[in-house]
């Protein structure tokens, strides 16, 4: 049968996101002719704005976010999918634009792209319900954040719940897009060779790391109610932590990896009021450099509150309660204003048992998997070999894998291939709603802990790896941070 045409409404059309990430990604889609020809994108905001204002206001904004991959005759081409319906979220009768819009194709399937302040999901579904416009298999894309916390994201999805099945729900987390993501899947369950070892008799700690140099940016009046916690452990880090130490799935089905991924954020051990003291630190960035430039702290920052208590940084120690993981400690850090951009995750393995060469077994020595995500997308593998020459003394050495050198093929940006997978009706790289209110279950102890302690986040100098307590988190262990190797 031939596939129905595609209509991709975006909802914020004309916002941050669709601007910044939908609207380029779609664009790189099209130029690879990996969009349907018929597939249509409709923007909708309330702006009062026709087609061609549309049009013309997505090209100033994707001259800007595409720079050099902007190239005006694929442009001009891609442009004629954009359509545009000037609705008011609160307005159920203003939604009669959109109906008349997507009317033109009443067999078309139709994806909703809720890139709106989730306050105005709850509306909009219910509006698009009471014009007709969500049929059996349309579709619905959330942007975090999902919520605040556990009850409020349970608010959210009971309400987008009650017009549209969850398997027509797509729970966006960007990270499980990005191409060296899908690739831990690959190396542990397409490879004989790491499984074996992936597990507390040879895992000495697991390390997942996304640290960023920017500060907070514009964001800052959003930012300030959030904080790192929310915006990044809460998501992404989990969702990281998911795919390293979930168990093989049957199968890439959706629910087959959901469900495993499910059971480990439910074995990982809560946070008591003593652990978030001694397993957990929150940092706030003081002024200092970034890139050799003087920044600004969090303080100072525009729609910052002069005396806020909102984290830019966090590191825990996470443990599992399962046979494979008890013991292991799985260390999680992000931040702002770091002195790199860097997304990795490393998995330190043991030292050998004994050592034949005469030299003590050293952890330092020990072998260690590093998967980069940021800025290069690399898996190195550290080892110990023979250094040249007539005596026998080993040496580190690297193995190393480049994923731009190995495949040269564009490779997809997360958004792309998300959105493609929402077109595809493919959910495996979506979050279930139950995974989601496990994460806020586990997350919400700690959150409440630092409330409670009445102490502010400890203070880190911009354009450093966070506050000191970070390292003492891992000393204590005996461990220290990959890069403190
Ligand atoms: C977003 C956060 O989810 O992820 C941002 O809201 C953060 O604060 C961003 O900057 C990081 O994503 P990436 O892909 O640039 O690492």
């Amino acid at each position: 049968s031939t596939p129905r045409p595609l209509d991709l409404v975006i909802v914020g059309g004309t916002g941050d996101l669709a601007m910044r990430k939908l609207l380029p990604a779609l664009y790189h889609l099209h130029g690879d002719g990996l969009l349907a020809p018929e597939a249509r994108i409709i923007g909708v905001a309330r702006d009062s704005l026709d087609d061609d204002g549309y049009r013309e206001f997505s090209r100033e904004q994707a001259q800007r976010f595409l720079g050099r991959d902007f190239r005006a005759d694929h442009w001009e081409t891609f442009a004629e999918r954009l359509a545009y319906a000037c609705v008011d979220a609160l307005q159920s009768d203003s939604f009669a634009t959109l109906a008349e819009c997507l009317g033109q194709r009443p067999d078309g399937q139709r994806v909703f792209y809720l890139s709106t302040a989730p306050g105005l999901f709850s509306s909009i579904c219910r509006n698009l319900d009471a014009t007709g416009l969500v049929a059996p298999d349309s579709r619905v894309v959330l942007e975090k954040p999902l919520g605040h916390d556990l009850a409020s994201s349970r608010q959210i999805n009971d309400e987008v719940g009650r017009h549209f099945g969850e398997e027509q729900i797509y729970r966006i987390d960007h990270y499980l897009g990005k191409e060296p993501v899908q690739n831990l899947l690959a190396l542990r369950f397409g490879n004989a060779l790491f499984e074996p070892l992936w597990r507390r008799e040879w895992v000495r700690d697991v390390q997942i790391t996304v640290a960023e140099q920017v500060g907070v940016e514009l964001r800052g009046d959003f930012y300030d109610r959030v904080g790192a916690m929310r915006d990044m452990v809460q998501n992404h880090l989990l969702q990281l932590l998911c795919i390293v130490a979930m168990e093989p799935p049957a199968s890439i089905n959706p629910d087959a990896v959901r469900d495993e991924k499910l059971k480990i954020l439910r074995a990982l051990r809560p946070f008591t009021l003593g652990d978030v003291a001694t397993r957990s630190v929150r940092g706030q960035y003081r002024a200092g450099a970034s890139s050799g430039q003087p920044v600004p702290g969090y303080l100072e920052e525009p729609g910052i509150a002069a005396d806020s208590r909102t984290e830019t940084f966090v590191a825990l120690k996470a443990e599992i309660n399962t046979w494979r993981w008890a013991g292991v400690p799985f260390f999680l850090r992000t931040g702002k204003r770091m002195q790199e951009k860097v997304a990795e995750i490393v998995i330190n393995f043991r030292s050998v048992p004994h050592s034949i060469f005469g030299v003590p077994s050293s952890p330092m020595h020990a072998n260690r998997m590093v998967i980069r995500m940021q800025p290069e997308e690399t898996v190195d593998l550290h080892l110990l070999a023979k250094q040249p020459g007539d005596v026998m003394q080993l040496h580190p050495v690297r193995l190393n894998l480049d994923f731009a050198e190995a495949f040269r093929s564009r490779r997809l940006e997360a958004y792309e291939r998300l959105l493609m997978d929402v077109m595809r009706g493919n959910l495996t790289l979506f979050v279930r709603r139950d995974e989601q209110e496990a994460a806020w279950r586990w997350v919400e102890p700690i959150l409440a802990g630092w409330e409670q302690s009445g102490e502010r986040p400890k203070p880190y100098t911009a354009g450093t790896w966070g506050p000191s307590a970070s390292s003492a988190l891992l000393s204590r262990d005996g461990l220290c941070w990959h890069e403190e190797i």
